[in-house]
């Protein structure tokens, strides 16, 4: 496929480079047009040596070629990213200054904007009558990423992460002319890894979760569109870009951030293996081993169950019924039920809407790259099977999710 690429002066043109990447490791041929005020921010030796074509915004180069009509004419796809809000307003009202602009006037396949900008210029009345012309004439504009943006403050107007406007784009390819990302304007809360119950100041009780599980569902909710808030217990993987990290340490303080974070969620996914049990008492200095003394026995208590208290809550407040609460269930199974049986129970014990269940053991999923889950819903459907990388399956898992939220009516 041809496809020319855009690219806005923006601070976000650096994302697009990996962009290209994912274009032409894909086997399409593009061709990269960055804007005179782009070329501040990334230099046109990235583009040509990345896409192994000649870059230029003039329409005075390589003029024989007759590169204004031409490169729109063949084009199979347009994309621009950053599409900023110069670039919106000078694509709406049909502005022809530079090559881009007339490649924009010439393109006869699908254009897709992939807007970055500051939140105001975003929600900017102009920004917002030029957005719903572009689309009103068929072009797909996908909304900005919410998150931190080049200042101190944050709000709608990242740009979407690069594997995101590359789905958006193939899909654009395949028709799907109305295609946003399914998670565009979602919170999305995931808590990941495993708690750590204090003894003393230098011992806890832990367990094996690496938070890879977890980690992959953040990807994959941040590349369809959604806001991501990671709430991360231990991890042995490091938490992915482009989304908000905070950490915690016991099953305690997850609860007390799960508990806030659920306010503004759409979404909350507790791919966390909290410890069920804290040791009764934390020490405040190193417990000692002493021949003249007997040695130390733990007594546990019960953690508080936060997915239960989440769907109480969620349950609770009329406002937050259409929000989704997702738990995951690790189960071996024994003697007196298998995996499937437990995972049913528990269900409807804790009423979430989604329950995906792994099958553990000593060998299987924890630290493990790849996993087979089955999805279990509240409302009855069929037992869904995802199975593949963790990637692939966290994938699989955030689908469903977005099919839930999107076509599911509202909850409790
Ligand atoms: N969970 C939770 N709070 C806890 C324990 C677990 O929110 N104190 C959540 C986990 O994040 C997961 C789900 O509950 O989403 C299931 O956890 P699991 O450990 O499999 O279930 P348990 O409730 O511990 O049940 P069991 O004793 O059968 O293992």
């Amino acid at each position: 496929m041809r496809i020319v690429l855009g690219v806005g002066g923006g601070i976000a043109a650096y994302k697009v480079a990996s962009l290209l990447r994912l274009f032409t490791e894909a086997g399409h041929d593009v061709t990269v047009i960055p804007t005179e005020a782009s070329t501040r921010f990334v230099g046109t030796a990235t583009w040509e040596a990345l896409s192994g074509n000649p870059v230029s915004n003039s329409v005075f180069d390589d003029v024989h070629l007759v590169n204004h009509v031409r490169l729109g004419h063949e084009a199979d796809l347009v994309v621009v990213a950053p599409a900023t809000a110069d670039l919106l307003a000078k694509a709406a009202t049909g502005q022809a200054g530079d090559l881009l602009t007339n490649t924009l006037l010439m393109a006869h396949g699908p254009v897709l904007f992939a807007p970055a900008m500051h939140t105001e210029m975003w929600q900017h009345a102009a920004t917002r009558a030029n957005v719903e012309t572009l689309r009103g004439r068929g072009a797909a504009v996908l909304e900005p990423a919410s998150g931190r943006l080049t200042g101190a403050d944050s709000g709608p107007g990242r740009l979407p992460e690069p594997q995101a406007i590359f789905d958006a784009a193939m899909a654009l390819v395949q028709g799907r002319s109305d295609y946003q990302l399914p998670l565009a304007g979602r919170t999305v809360t995931i808590s990941v890894g495993g708690t750590r119950e204090p003894l003393d100041p230098v011992r806890f009780l832990g367990n094996r979760s690496s938070g890879k599980q977890g980690v992959a569902l953040a990807v994959a909710a941040r590349n369809a569109g959604a806001t991501v808030r990671l709430l991360a217990a231990h991890m042995e993987v490091p938490a992915p870009a482009g989304v908000e990290v905070q950490r915690v340490e016991t099953a305690l303080e997850l609860r007390e951030a799960a508990l806030a974070a659920a306010a503004d969620s759409d979404v909350i996914i507790m791919s966390a293996a909290v410890a069920d049990f804290r040791p009764a008492e934390v020490s405040d200095t190193k417990i000692k081993k002493r021949d003249d003394t007997a040695d130390p026995v733990i007594t546990l208590v019960r953690n508080p169950d936060i997915l239960q208290e989440l769907v109480e809550k969620r349950n609770a407040s009329r406002a937050g019924s259409g929000q989704l609460v997702v738990g995951f269930a690790a189960e071996t199974g024994d003697s007196q039920g298998d995996v499937l049986a437990y995972a049913q129970a528990k269900l409807q014990r804790k009423g979430c809407d989604l329950l995906v269940v792994n099958h553990v053991g000593m060998d299987k999923v924890f630290g493990q790259d790849s996993n087979a889950v089955v999805i279990l819903s509240r409302a009855g459907s069929e037992p869904q099977e995802a199975s593949g990388t963790k990637t692939e399956v966290s994938e699989a898992i955030i689908r469903r999710i977005s099919f839930e939220l999107n076509h599911v009516s509202p909850r409790a």
